[in-house]
């Protein structure tokens, strides 16, 4: 194991954009577990299989080939070879990712994959059980947060950006609704670990947020 930085959250907390920043500046790779469920989203959303059809979820789950690569630093997702990483980033992908990120044997597959790249390189990892389960020994944990309202107007923004039609308060809903199944999920749910450091990015920039981790993992090497 080299060094690591895990970085979990609740959705819209601007994990990934700090993560990617972190990782430009240490030379770390970037690890998006997000998009890794995501990819497992897309493949039952093409499949019209609904996340609550367990014996289906988990007969499918089975075959499921998902491989990430990295090109220029970035990484990017294959499901069954082709490139989805484009189409990852939508509410309804976000959505199936949550609803099916609660079987535990989805879990497993993913988390194993995680822990491979961390074998390979020193890595920053953003997600909602890094600290707490796919790299207890991390060289630093960060629970980074902010208000639902926030984490709305963020992605809000980030969608208007993109050119997509979206209404805030169906953001802030949707927001809501998947913090409380990834926290209350029996699996390795979304929690704050021991020995984390708590970052709330209600008032704070991105370049403050950064730095601030940066920091800390400093201090944390000596
Ligand atoms: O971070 P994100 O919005 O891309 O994640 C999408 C969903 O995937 C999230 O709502 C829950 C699930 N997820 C998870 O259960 N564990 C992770 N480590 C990362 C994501």
């Amino acid at each position: 194991m080299g060094y690591s930085i895990a970085i979990d959250g609740p959705a819209g907390a601007g994990k990934s954009t700090i993560a990617r920043r972190i990782a430009r500046e240490l030379s770390f790779i970037y690890v998006d577990t997000g998009a890794m469920y995501r990819a497992m989203g897309l493949y039952f959303l093409r499949k019209h299989i609904e996340a609550g059809d367990r014996q289906a979820v988990l007969r499918e789950a089975q075959a499921v080939d998902i491989r990430i690569a990295y090109r220029d630093q970035e990484q990017a997702v294959l499901l069954s070879g082709e490139d989805v990483t484009g189409q990852l980033r939508t509410e309804e992908v976000g959505n199936m990712a949550s609803a099916i990120s609660v079987y535990p044997e989805i879990r497993e597959k993913l988390v194993a994959l995680q822990q491979e790249l961390a074998r390979q390189a020193d890595v920053v990892m953003d997600g909602r059980d890094i600290g707490t389960c796919v790299l207890p020994e991390a060289t630093l944990k960060i629970y980074l947060t902010a208000g639902s309202a926030q984490r709305a107007k963020r992605r809000y923004l980030e969608l208007q950006a993109k050119g997509q039609e979206a209404d805030i308060r169906e953001i802030e809903a949707d927001i809501i609704e998947r913090d409380a199944r990834d926290m209350n999920r029996e699996a390795s749910p979304l929690r704050k670990a021991a020995d984390a450091v708590v970052i709330d990015s209600s008032d704070m920039g991105i370049e403050e947020v950064t730095a601030e981790v940066i920091r800390l993992y400093k201090e944390r090497r000596g």
